[in-house]
């Protein structure tokens, strides 16, 4: 039920943290008896952030959900209504008008209505596409007195999106964009909101430059200001107002919704375990006895690790088998084990701490492999074969009910997006050598895999198929996936 109203009323409720960034970026006196405006009063994070600063303000809060209106307690300064915002327009009222708007697609949005309404009292047009903050926007404009000033905590994909597109025409002529504040992405706000967020600060006056702040460590500070001519209304702002060129995405979701990255195998003493396919075949261990395993990250050199890139291994002599002892009945396997007690092997730290001391901390083989160091990109590995991979690579096994992404996942790994992605949660180690643990991993935004739609799923599945002949890291059809899922993260 209070799920079904969140989505229903896109309520998601800002902490007071920003709700406190949201208040300073007002430039209005302290003791300016302002009026203002909270359309989507919530619980009423805004309201009271405004007027902890401006005691002198009176405020005209509007929230279309009953429960919460009933729910509040009220400050004297604050008129709560419960209504529609959309109910009725004043015109040039406002000095400041302070807003976390819903967010749902029209699409998916009882109140399409609102589309109509805004249409007819502003004498202009919407694209039906547009997501419910727009329109909030729209109207915010409407009721800005001259010299107004508007706050509104809005998703970043309203720079790069087509439905933006004529709102922010309408920002950019009239220059009414004063600031933007970006906040680090891989932080989400709002409980359950995948959305990057942003602040941004509407003014009912020209500006001659955009200022964009960043939060950093709870204090927001000036990056750069923008001169308008560096932007255009049709092109995409998000990558020309963040500081280093970083893209914004949208609809992103934790990879590890959909996937457990685990790291890999350590043996605890590496010269005996590892074998190369001569040693196996002169110590004559039983092919039960040892199992395949990528052992060093440089060994791989393809996509896919298919039985050819396997036989390869093998015809160069790499190491490439891991010792389980499994077949312990099999005469050269009991010798093997043998010979590993007169090494002392099974005193070593990790062995004696295992019953018995030769099995394997795991042997589960992950269906995609991916680096732990990398120098740019991270290294992304399809394990067709199901080797076992030593601690140079993690492993990612897909959660169940999500297995038909598999491929889909691996695509998506080998993209330069999802390189930009996965560099914010590197540890930059000195030499230019980068370190991603399994958890950096799990908890980097990646693409929301359910938001793609059939037509592009069979696309992608059939690209996969591409690549499986291709089978190289330089290959176009990686480019081919990446502009599919460039549909959905822009
Ligand atoms: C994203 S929440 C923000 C709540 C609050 N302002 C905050 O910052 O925590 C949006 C709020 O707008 C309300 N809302 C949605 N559509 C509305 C409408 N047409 N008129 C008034 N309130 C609306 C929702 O019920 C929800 O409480």
């Amino acid at each position: 039920m209070i799920k079904l109203r969140k989505k229903q009323f896109g309520q998601f409720f800002t902490p007071p943290r920003i709700a406190g960034i949201a208040v300073k970026l007002i430039s209005k006196k302290d003791d300016e008896h302002i009026v203002a405006a909270d359309p989507g009063f919530g619980e009423g994070a805004l309201s009271y952030a405004l007027i902890s600063r401006f005691s002198n303000a009176r405020i005209d809060a509007y929230e279309i959900d009953e429960l919460l209106v009933k729910q509040n307690f009220l400050e004297k300064n604050i008129q709560l209504i419960n209504q529609d915002y959309f109910l009725e327009f004043n015109k040039n009222k406002y000095d400041v008008i302070i807003c976390n708007p819903p967010y749902n697609r029209f699409q998916n949005y009882e109140n399409i209505n609102q589309i109509s309404i805004i249409e007819q009292n502003l004498n202009i047009e919407v694209s039906k596409l547009s997501s419910s903050y727009v329109i909030f926007i729209y109207k915010a404009i409407h009721e800005l007195k001259d010299e107004g000033e508007a706050i509104f905590i809005v998703p970043i994909e309203f720079f790069n999106t087509k439905y933006g597109i004529d709102l922010k025409s309408i920002l950019y002529h009239d220059r009414m964009l004063h600031s933007v504040v970006l906040f680090n992405t891989d932080w989400s706000h709002f409980a359950d909101a995948i959305t990057t967020t942003c602040i941004i600060k509407i003014t009912k006056r020209p500006n001659k430059t955009i200022s964009i702040y960043r939060d950093f460590n709870n204090e927001i500070e000036m990056i750069k200001q923008l001169d308008y001519s560096e932007i255009q209304p049709e092109k995409k702002w998000s990558h020309v107002f963040s500081s280093d060129g970083e893209q914004h995405f949208s609809n992103q979701a934790p990879l590890y919704k959909y996937a457990k990255v685990s790291r890999g195998i350590a043996t605890g003493a590496n010269n005996y375990f590892i074998l190369s396919p001569s040693q196996v075949s002169d110590l004559k261990l039983n092919h039960n006895s040892v199992r395949k395993c990528v052992v060093k990250s440089v060994d791989i050199v393809n996509p896919i690790l298919d039985i050819d890139c396997f036989n390869d291994l093998e015809l160069k002599g790499k190491s490439c088998y891991i010792f389980t002892g499994q077949e312990s009945n099999d005469q050269a396997t009991i010798k093997y084990i043998k010979m590993g007690v007169e090494l002392g092997i099974d005193k070593t730290f990790l062995n004696s701490r295992r019953k018995p001391w030769y099995k394997l901390e795991k042997d589960v083989a992950y269906p995609i492999l991916l680096s732990v160091f990398d120098r740019s990109n991270i290294k992304v590995v399809y394990n067709k074969v199901g080797v076992l991979n030593l601690t140079t690579f993690h492993g990612l096994s897909v959660n169940s009910m999500y297995s038909k992404y598999i491929k889909i996942i691996f695509l998506f790994l080998l993209t330069k997006s999802s390189n930009s992605m996965f560099k914010k949660s590197k540890r930059i180690y000195g030499n230019g050598l980068n370190k991603l643990e399994p958890n950096d991993y799990n908890e980097t935004n990646v693409l929301d895999f359910e938001i793609l739609d059939l037509q592009d799923l069979s696309k992608l599945n059939e690209l996969f198929s591409k690549l499986e002949k291709d089978n190289l890291y330089s290959s176009d059809i990686i480019n081919e996936a990446e502009s599919v899922f460039l549909n959905y993260l822009t």
